[in-house]
């Protein structure tokens, strides 16, 4: 079947997080699977851009309100990715450096995806299903059931995957002639709380919803930023779908980023060679455990409290155990630990930015990896650290519950908590150190979790069969 992915993000093309991540996998998975998946994002400057060959495959125009824009669909060649690529140029909007964070990103999205059904309409095939990814393309099953010029687009049946509720997309409705001729008794298929609220209006006309766990999804109905009765009142048409992990660009055997591979066989010295690694060129000792935290620096990953966290930490364990932290996010979060650095320079590190190759290092060389996430729909995160054998300290909620067990459960091999506090943290970290001081332990459990299956094959069939059920 043709399935079509809508994304704003998409590895290697350009990624901010576990978006990137599961739509630069997901499609490559269902065309292993004997599928037809395609993926269409927007046309950023990026390295990805510059490097690859490109061919010109659409090129249209259309308006967002008053404003009159051309757009370039272009494809690249070279199938390097496992799937076709398309990427959409809208000159002067989508072409700029970073993928969100401009004052206009509700202009560009909102172009984007009538950029989108304008191509879409010009097709003569209709593909099978279109999975729409976040609130970037969440207005895409309104546009093609209630928007005059778009209508014939209306059988194509959809998919909405939330990977993060958190972010809605809201326009006011003095936006609302962004949206293209529209039939106006559907107001309240685009209204959630006096706004336009593109998520909610996905979740509304979506054939179906799904998110990436299977706790989110209970979590999502009391707990989605103002979104919680509407997950009650769809919850008929939502499904969790753990998402997989991409073991073919996260294999400590074969890590195109790793000087020192390593197989669950030869994890001890495999992980020891990098963690000295990571260690020389951060100033840290390679015989402390070593503790890492990759990701934003924002609440949901609850950054705000690790700054003081990891100093208690290392006042409690006098000194005997390393951090790392590489991320960027609040500014204020990334003072906070520009300022630890020199007082705690033989503990402590932090690298703010975001850096590919250095957290794949950090992966496979760290001993645990902190994730005391408030919200965490997901998380890819804890899955890499599981598969480089290096045990995660969750707090339980999301996906981080359902991919991670706590080592004084049978057979668990990770360390969970409740609350995203000092002191939940600080006691994780304790236990991690007791670990520690048992390699004999530390290596059963390092075994058991790098032997876990997470790989999209097994979850490209609960797609499959979602799709399959639609009309
Ligand atoms: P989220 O999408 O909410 O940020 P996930 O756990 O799903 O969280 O995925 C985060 C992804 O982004 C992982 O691939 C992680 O390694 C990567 N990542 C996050 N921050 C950085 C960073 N500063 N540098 C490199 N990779 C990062
Ligand atoms: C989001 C979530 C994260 C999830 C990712 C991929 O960014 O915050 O938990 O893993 O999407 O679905």
């Amino acid at each position: 079947m043709e399935i079509i992915h809508v994304s704003a993000e998409c590895y290697p093309v350009a990624k901010a997080g576990g978006l990137g991540d599961v739509v630069g996998a997901l499609p490559k998975y269902q065309c292993k699977a004997g599928h037809v998946a395609k993926v269409v994002m927007p046309m950023y400057r990026t390295k990805f851009l510059y490097d690859n060959e490109w061919t010109v495959d659409f090129k249209g125009s259309s308006n967002l309100g008053n404003w009159f824009f051309d757009y370039t669909i272009i494809k690249e060649t070279t199938n390097k990715l496992g799937f076709d690529l398309y990427l959409v140029d809208i000159n002067g909007l989508l072409d700029r450096h970073r993928i969100y964070g401009y004052d206009d990103d509700v202009e560009r999205f909102t172009a984007f995806q009538i950029a989108v059904v304008n191509w879409m309409s010009s097709w003569e095939h209709k593909p099978r299903v279109l999975h729409c990814h976040d609130y970037h393309a969440g207005l895409l099953p309104f546009m093609m059931q209630h928007c005059y010029d778009y209508r014939k687009l209306a059988s194509i049946p959809t998919v909405l995957t939330i990977h993060n509720a958190q972010y809605q997309g809201w326009m006011g409705w003095d936006q609302s002639k962004y949206i293209p001729r529209w039939d106006l008794w559907k107001r309240g298929m685009l209204d959630w709380n006096g706004n336009i609220n593109p998520l909610a209006s996905g979740i509304k006309c979506a054939d179906k919803v799904t998110t990436v766990s299977h706790s989110y999804m209970d979590e999502l109905r009391s707990n989605s930023n103002g979104l919680e009765k509407l997950f009650e009142y769809e919850k008929g048409k939502c499904v969790g779908i753990l998402n997989g992990i991409d073991n073919e660009v996260w294999d400590p055997e074969t890590d195109k980023y790793l000087d020192h591979h390593f197989s669950v066989a030869t994890a001890k010295t495999g992980k020891q060679q990098n963690k000295e690694l990571l260690c020389r060129r951060f100033g840290l000792d390679p015989s402390k455990p070593l503790f890492v935290f990759i990701g934003r620096l924002v609440g949901e990953k609850a950054a705000d409290v690790l700054p003081d966290a990891i100093r208690v930490a290392i006042d409690h364990t006098q000194g005997q155990a390393s951090f790392l932290v590489l991320g960027s996010g609040e500014t204020q979060v990334e003072w906070q630990f520009q300022q630890m650095k020199e007082p705690y320079a033989d503990v402590f590190n932090v690298v703010i930015g975001y850096d590919e190759a250095l957290s794949h290092l950090m992966y496979a060389g760290a001993d645990f990896l902190l994730m005391p996430s408030r919200v965490e729909p997901c998380g890819l995160n804890q899955m890499y650290a599981m598969r480089y054998g290096t045990v995660p300290i969750v707090r339980s909620t999301g996906g981080l519950q359902d991919t991670v067990t706590d080592m004084g459960d049978p057979g668990g091999f990770g360390i969970r908590f409740n609350h995203a506090n000092i002191e939940d943290i600080d006691y994780s970290i304790s236990r991690a150190v007791s670990v520690y001081q048992h390699p004999a332990h530390l290596d059963t459990m390092r075994k058991q979790m790098m032997e876990i299956d997470h790989s999209w094959e097994s979850v490209v069939e609960a797609y499959l069969k979602l799709y399959r059920s639609l009309r």
